[in-house]
């Protein structure tokens, strides 16, 4: 995967396993459009590595965001003439919570929604919507490589602990989209691990 000169596009590029990401990518040479919910944060991560970094906020679990985010990054890569070379939906929460609580109360739906709408629907989103991006790219290595996947899973995908049940279920359905996309021959890496080295809060 060649790094220098094309753009990943990151999202939850703002903290934790996300930043570390786009550190990486922008030490080898690469161009980062960080998304995040968090503009502070976020801002200040552009501030700091400068050039070939821009933020855009957006909120993966709300489509109209996410589109009008995708566009706007669209907009600086014509401008920048650096073509989408990989897609990083590593935006995610925990949210955790038992299915039922000590007092025999199912846990509110609107709680399990918010972990599958940013953790799974936001991941997919995300990627559909940069994908005709990165297929109509001339590539330049001799494998044909026009960009490349990396889904964010989790140990939790495997082995869930009590509380996980949503999490564990988008982290779980990760995995299996990445079968999905291998079929549809796409490039999709899998970074299930690497806890603690970056400091993230999940
Ligand atoms: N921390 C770990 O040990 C660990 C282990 C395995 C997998 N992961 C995965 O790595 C990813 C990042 O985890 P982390 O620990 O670095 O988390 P983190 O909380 O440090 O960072 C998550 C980032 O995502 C952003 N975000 C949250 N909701 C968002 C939304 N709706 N729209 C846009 N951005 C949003 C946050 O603002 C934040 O910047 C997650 O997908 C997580 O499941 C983490």
């Amino acid at each position: 995967m060649r790094i220098k000169d094309r753009t990943f596009v990151i999202s939850g590029g703002a903290s934790g396993l996300g930043l570390a990401t786009v550190r990486n990518l922008h030490a080898h040479g690469g161009y980062i459009a960080i998304l995040d919910l968090n503009a502070e944060n976020g801002n200040k991560v552009v501030s700091e590595l400068g050039d070939r970094t821009a933020f855009f906020e957006a909120d993966v679990s709300s489509p109209p965001s996410v589109s009008s985010a995708v566009s706007t990054l669209v907009e600086w890569i014509k401008q920048t003439k650096k073509p989408i070379g990989g897609v990083i939906p590593a935006a995610g929460v925990g949210f955790p919570g038992k299915l039922i609580d000590r007092h025999n109360e199912p846990i509110p739906l609107e709680n399990l929604e918010l972990v599958l709408n940013i953790n799974l629907r936001g991941v997919l989103d995300l990627i559909r919507l940069c994908l005709p991006h990165m297929t109509t790219t001339t590539p330049t290595e001799p494998d044909g490589e026009r960009g490349v996947i990396i889904m964010v899973s989790s140990s939790a995908a495997y082995d869930g602990q009590p509380g996980q049940v949503a999490y564990a279920a988008s982290k779980g359905a990760g995995c299996f989209d990445r079968t999905e996309l291998l079929r549809e021959r796409y490039d999709v890496g899998d970074e299930s691990e690497g806890q603690e080295e970056f400091g993230g809060g999940l």
